[in-house]
């Protein structure tokens, strides 16, 4: 820090977009080929539709079709760029990345790309990944994605399980600006990630290259997760307000990660944050793991929700476990 450039670097929202897959899968849609009914689905979990990405749509071109629409967003171009950051769980390959397709497909040949792996927390873990990136002062702009294509890792025979997951993906453009080093700062003001191995039998996927050598399918015990899912949140939150010295009543928009209603119900109320304040797209999107927040930070920035100066509060919970929470002034 210098004398010219007081207060402390933030890493600034400047851009936003979103991909959607075309087809759209209702509950009823579902009824048809599975013992399960619309009213089971939207009274235990929220989840009304969820869109499924075309057969030839892998993981890496909803991401780059988000990437575009967040740049176009910034008004900035891949050039702008020195950073791409990918959250998912369901990549093209084992390798390489999907950040590196997506800065292939941005035509993009300097700087550096590289996937983070924390399921439905990996949004939250990508910010906060690209957040110390650019408060080194190391990077100037980074590109964060979630993009999931989980309809390929489901058991479409399991009814636990595959009423659950939807596609999509979702970006961000960051970038480093001079703050005044206060939570009246715009930017990431505060994240904190937490991870327990521990609880790896509870959701995971009973595949991989190094064991059964296929891509294997989705399992999880729902109940358990549910079980661990609102206390988990609720600390990583807390830690949130603590380290920022801000409180639930000030925040302007709660955008949680979006797995089920009834989860994020119940956290919001553990933590006293307004039932008003609350972003809910699970509805629309079902669980799209690393692309769910990123997704209902666009639909909320568009319908006029979500505007400059606003104190979002993102947080997630999934697979591992892992679990987080960043503060974002919009
Ligand atoms: C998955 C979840 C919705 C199930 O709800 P639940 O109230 O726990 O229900 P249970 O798993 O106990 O199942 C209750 C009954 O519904 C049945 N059931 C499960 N899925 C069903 C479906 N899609 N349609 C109809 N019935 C279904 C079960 O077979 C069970 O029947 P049984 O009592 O005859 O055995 C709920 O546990 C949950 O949301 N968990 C968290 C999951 C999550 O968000 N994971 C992602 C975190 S990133």
């Amino acid at each position: 820090m210098t004398d010219e450039s007081p207060g402390k670097l933030r890493s600034v929202v400047v851009g936003l977009g979103s991909y959607l897959p075309k087809r759209i899968v209702s509950n009823a849609d579902l009824e048809k080929s599975l013992d399960t009914t619309d009213a089971w689905i939207v009274q235990r979990t929220g989840i009304r539709q969820r869109h499924i990405a075309a057969s030839d749509e892998p993981t890496s071109q909803l991401g780059l079709n988000a990437a575009k629409a967040a740049l176009a967003d910034a008004g900035l171009s891949a050039a702008d760029l020195d950073l791409v950051i990918v959250a998912t769980s369901t990549p093209d390959y084992t390798f390489p990345s999907v950040a590196t397709q997506i800065q292939a497909g941005l035509g993009m040949t300097h700087g550096a790309a590289f996937d983070v792996q924390a399921v439905c927390s990996g949004f939250v873990f990508a910010l906060a990944t690209a957040d110390k990136f650019l408060l080194s002062g190391s990077h100037k702009r980074a590109l964060v994605i979630g993009a999931e294509t989980f309809s390929r890792l489901l058991d479409w025979t399991d009814r636990t399980t595959c009423v659950l997951f939807g596609d999509g993906a979702a970006a961000v453009v960051l970038e480093a600006q001079q703050g005044e080093g206060t939570a009246q700062d715009r930017g990431v003001l505060t994240s904190h990630l937490r991870s327990d191995g521990r609880h790896r039998e509870k959701l995971y996927v009973d595949g991989g290259p190094s064991t059964t050598r296929t891509v294997g399918h989705l399992r999880m015990a729902g109940r358990e997760v549910f079980r661990h899912a609102v206390g988990m949140v609720a600390d990583v939150v807390n830690e949130a307000f603590a380290a920022t010295g801000t409180t639930a009543s000030e925040l302007d928009w709660f955008v949680p990660h979006q797995a089920n209603r009834r989860i994020i119900d119940a956290s919001a109320e553990k933590l006293g944050i307004a039932p008003e304040k609350i972003v809910v797209t699970v509805d629309m999107h079902g669980n799209t793991s690393a692309a769910s927040i990123p997704l209902a930070l666009a639909v909320a920035r568009d319908d006029g929700r979500i505007k400059r100066g606003d104190l979002v509060m993102i947080e997630a919970m999934g697979g591992g476990f892992t679990w987080a929470s960043a503060l974002i002034r919009w």
